[in-house]
């Protein structure tokens, strides 16, 4: 594309009244697995500045980078101590800051991932709560309680950790006894802030502003659902296991607490002061899509991550039925919806749409795992599925490796697992790691193309050199094609600033039009006939005229 086109296109999306994040495409980058420039074997921002050029190729509006922060990597970064530094195996502030200017030379905006929840357990404030008495200024900052039974020896209630296990673990006080317990909703490693501190609130107003300065373009919210507990907090016994990241259930002590809503409110004033549309996205996991749509009105966040649309089963009644949901909800609120399919805490969608076993998110799928996909059904599922969702109006997001139709990495070896699910849940739950694999740029070079050198901090299967971008760019039938025609004329026909008209169809098909395009997807059990008009595009070879099972077609009408 032209700077010209490129200018036009940032032109438009800023326009008063359409900020561009209601129609943006935002790709994930997950820096640890993207490209990795000093060949250690982990990902870096030298990395993905030498990338950038291919992101613009591909037509995406902004990206989010997975947290770069000074962190011991306990949970991929997840887990902070430094929240305004880089961590050395990422580069530095001066690579944060050539990146920024690099991207946005080219067009595209970058968010940032902040994790209010917890910090790492070695930030210095907690390192300071280990260190001070019960009581103190420095454990308030945190969760500490006193435990039950006689002496203390049980945890304050039965919360369960995210990653399995109990949410507390004891510390030994000064005299060396054990002593209190603290909250970790997720690694012992990851205490959770106690965000009714207002030295708290104060610190992270501090942080957005670090990086505002900077120029970024907005924040990626982790855990948004969780930072305020209910009050006392009361044992919770769940009804069943659902996923992981929290929210099936109303009622969770922990998720989606009103109070959490007046944060969000003061750092939307935050943002305010700022020149230019930034963004607050939430990630939160809520049991309705009416609830997460709470969580963008006009004064809080700009837009929560819609997982029930992530979650939704390859079926055409239930994908008629979330996108009607969310886009009520959303619309209700005065916010667009977003849309995902793939993340790094969930099996990718090539994999995952074809799985024939029930898979709660976070439990992953390794070598022992039930109800395996077959490759080639995942990978079709995958094509239609993301021609589907690119036809949607409003934001999309997309994460780094589904454009070359990545699967999920099933035979990662037990001693290469690195995610701490597979760790606290005894190797019952393979975690995340299939989703995190570093991905390939060239065939015939080391780890290919992700370094120079051939590390990777999680092993590649040999069959991703047929995956590699080289030679998916080289082939118009590739997935890395689709992506890029999908994106392409997404842009050109402002299918993200457009709305959505169904179109009588019959069971097993999802067909709706947005402005001059008919986007159909045949999810039923025989071919069906391609809409009258021009046909623009389709995730996969017509046969005999028709829109084969597992395929999406995008016609232009009049
Ligand atoms: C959600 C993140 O996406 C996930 O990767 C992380 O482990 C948890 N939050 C804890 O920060």
């Amino acid at each position: 594309m032209t700077s010209t086109a490129l200018d036009t296109r940032i032109a438009l999306a800023s326009a008063p009244g359409a900020e561009w994040w209601r129609s943006a495409v935002i790709y994930q980058i997950y820096p640890r697995s993207f490209a990795d420039a000093n060949g250690d074997g982990l990902g870096d921002l030298r990395g993905i500045t030498s990338h950038l050029e291919d992101l613009k190729t591909l037509g995406v509006d902004a990206v989010w980078l997975s947290p770069f922060m000074t962190s011991p990597q306990k949970d991929a970064g997840y887990d902070v101590t430094d929240y305004c530094d880089v961590d050395p195996i990422f580069g530095t502030l001066a690579d944060f800051d050539d990146m920024l200017a690099a991207a946005h030379e080219r067009g595209i905006r970058v968010i940032v991932d902040l994790v209010p929840n917890h910090s790492s357990d070695q930030h210095v404030w907690f390192r300071e709560a280990l260190a001070a008495a019960p009581g103190s200024v420095a454990r308030g900052r945190y969760l500490f309680r006193e435990g039950k039974g006689e002496h203390g020896e049980l945890p304050p209630n039965n919360w369960e950790s995210v990653f399995g296990g109990p949410a507390w673990t004891r510390v030994r006080e000064a005299d060396g006894e054990p002593g209190q317990w603290y909250l970790h909703l997720f690694d012992s490693s990851q205490p959770d802030f106690d965000w009714t501190n207002p030295e708290v609130r104060a610190e992270f107003r501090r942080i957005l502003r670090f990086w505002l300065d900077r120029g970024v373009d907005g924040f990626r919210v982790d855990v948004a659902h969780g930072l305020m507990k209910k009050p006392g907090l009361p044992d919770y016994f769940p009804d069943a296991d659902g996923g992981s990241m929290g929210g099936d259930a109303a009622d969770v002590p922990y998720w989606g607490q009103p109070a959490v809503h007046d944060i969000y409110r003061e750092w939307h004033e935050v943002l305010a002061e700022y020149d230019g549309d930034r963004a607050l996205c939430a990630e939160a996991w809520l049991p309705s899509i009416e609830q997460t749509a709470l969580w963008v009105r006009p004064d809080e966040m700009n837009q929560a991550f819609n997982f029930a649309y992530l979650e939704t089963k390859w079926d055409a009644a239930a994908l008629r039925a979330v996108i009607d949901a969310s886009l009520a909800a959303y619309a209700a609120v005065g916010a667009p919806s977003t849309w995902v399919l793939s993340n790094h805490d969930v099996v990718r969608h090539a994999s995952r749409l074809a799985l024939t076993a029930e898979n709660p998110q976070g439990t992953g799928i390794g070598p022992n795992s039930p109800g395996k996909p077959i490759p080639e059904v995942g990978l079709r599922r995958a094509r239609a599925a993301t021609a589907l969702m690119l036809g949607l109006p409003g934001s999309a997001y997309l994460y780094q490796g589904e454009e070359l139709g990545l699967p999920e990495v099933i035979n990662i070896p037990d001693d290469a697992r690195q995610d701490p699910t597979w760790f606290r849940t005894d190797h019952e739950r393979y975690g995340r790691d299939g989703c995190r694999v570093p991905i390939p740029w060239v065939a015939d070079a080391p780890a290919y193309g992700f370094n120079d050198t051939g590390a990777t901090w999680l092993p590649q299967p040999a069959e991703w050199a047929d995956l590699a971008r080289d030679v998916e760019a080289a082939d118009e039938a590739s997935t890395l094609s689709m992506y890029t025609t999908l994106l392409d004329e997404r842009r050109e026909r402002r299918l993200g600033a457009g709305s959505l008209e169904w179109l009588d169809s019959p069971a097993g098909v999802v067909a709706f039009r947005n402005g001059s395009v008919t986007v159909l997807a045949n999810i039923g059990e025989r071919p069906v006939a391609v809409p009258g008009g021009r046909l623009i595009t389709s995730s996969g070879s017509l046969v005999d005229g028709l829109v084969p099972v597992d395929t999406t077609v995008w016609v232009e009408t009049d």
